[in-house]
């Protein structure tokens, strides 16, 4: 692992801002999130903001993925900067009980294995009490069909227009406990991938050779002495 000399180095945790819309609420409460993240301690924080990347819809032929080619710079560029990251902090509202299309589009161009065995947290949010508990809940599918290890712990934030006052601080203190909690599983998972991963990854599942079956059982099936449930009576 690599060290600065006092212990090892920062996680770099990239902060995915899943909503490009003019006038979205996250603009509300990303700086709030930006400097507890920083002021945590052990995180070099990346903010990804999908605005600035202009993915086009998915269209990657087979053969570049196979090639692990990619057909326009900013994919490629997309996938060379998630590979750099140790953690992923993606922050989103609920869209028709889903996730934004945007962020469905930049995880499905997370391509190969650079987001693999990494941990991912949620911040979810939306204008009413459910917090964007939906979309959070599909996030956990989608990160975890690309490898990543989606986290139990999440930030929900229903209401969000009414949830942080004029310093961009939140109204309710639970949030920043909520976020505390995510921030610490974000470090604790991050430590204990990186390590395990330079330990050595098992392939992913395709090119893991079939194995033929070892055989019969080793302790074979005690026959039934009849005291199963009985019909009728
Ligand atoms: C297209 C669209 C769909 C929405 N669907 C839901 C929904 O299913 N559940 C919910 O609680 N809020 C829903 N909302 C409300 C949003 O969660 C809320 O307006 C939020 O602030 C939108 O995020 P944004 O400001 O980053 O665009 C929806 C809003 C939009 C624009």
């Amino acid at each position: 692992m690599a060290t600065n000399g006092q212990g090892p180095a920062p996680l770099e945790l990239q902060i995915v801002v899943g909503s490009t819309r003019p006038g979205r609420a996250s603009d509300l409460f990303v700086p709030w999130l930006v400097d507890r993240a920083e002021r945590h301690g052990r995180f070099a924080v990346r903010l990804l903001d999908l605005r600035d990347w202009d993915l086009p819809m998915f269209a990657e032929p087979t053969e570049s993925l196979v090639a692990g080619a990619f057909t326009t710079p900013t994919v490629a560029r997309w996938n060379e900067t998630l590979a750099t990251g140790d953690a992923y902090l993606f922050v989103f509202p609920e869209y028709n009980h889903s996730v934004p299309g945007v962020l469905k589009n930049a995880v499905d161009h997370a391509l190969g294995p650079r987001v693999r065995n990494k941990p991912a947290g949620f911040v979810g949010y939306s204008g009413g009490p459910i917090g964007g508990a939906r979309a959070v809940e599909h996030m956990v599918g989608i990160t975890v069909e690309r490898e990543m290890a989606p986290l139990r712990n999440a930030v929900l934030l229903g209401q969000v227009g009414r949830g942080f006052d004029a310093e961009g601080l939140p109204v309710d203190p639970m949030t920043d406990h909520a976020l505390a909690i995510l921030l610490d599983d974000l470090a604790w998972w991050g430590e204990a991938l990186r390590r395990a991963r330079a330990e050595g990854e098992l392939p992913p599942p395709r090119q893991r050779p079939v194995q033929s079956p070892p055989g019969p059982l080793v302790r074979a099936p005690q026959a039934s002495t009849g005291g199963g449930a009985q019909a009728g009576g």
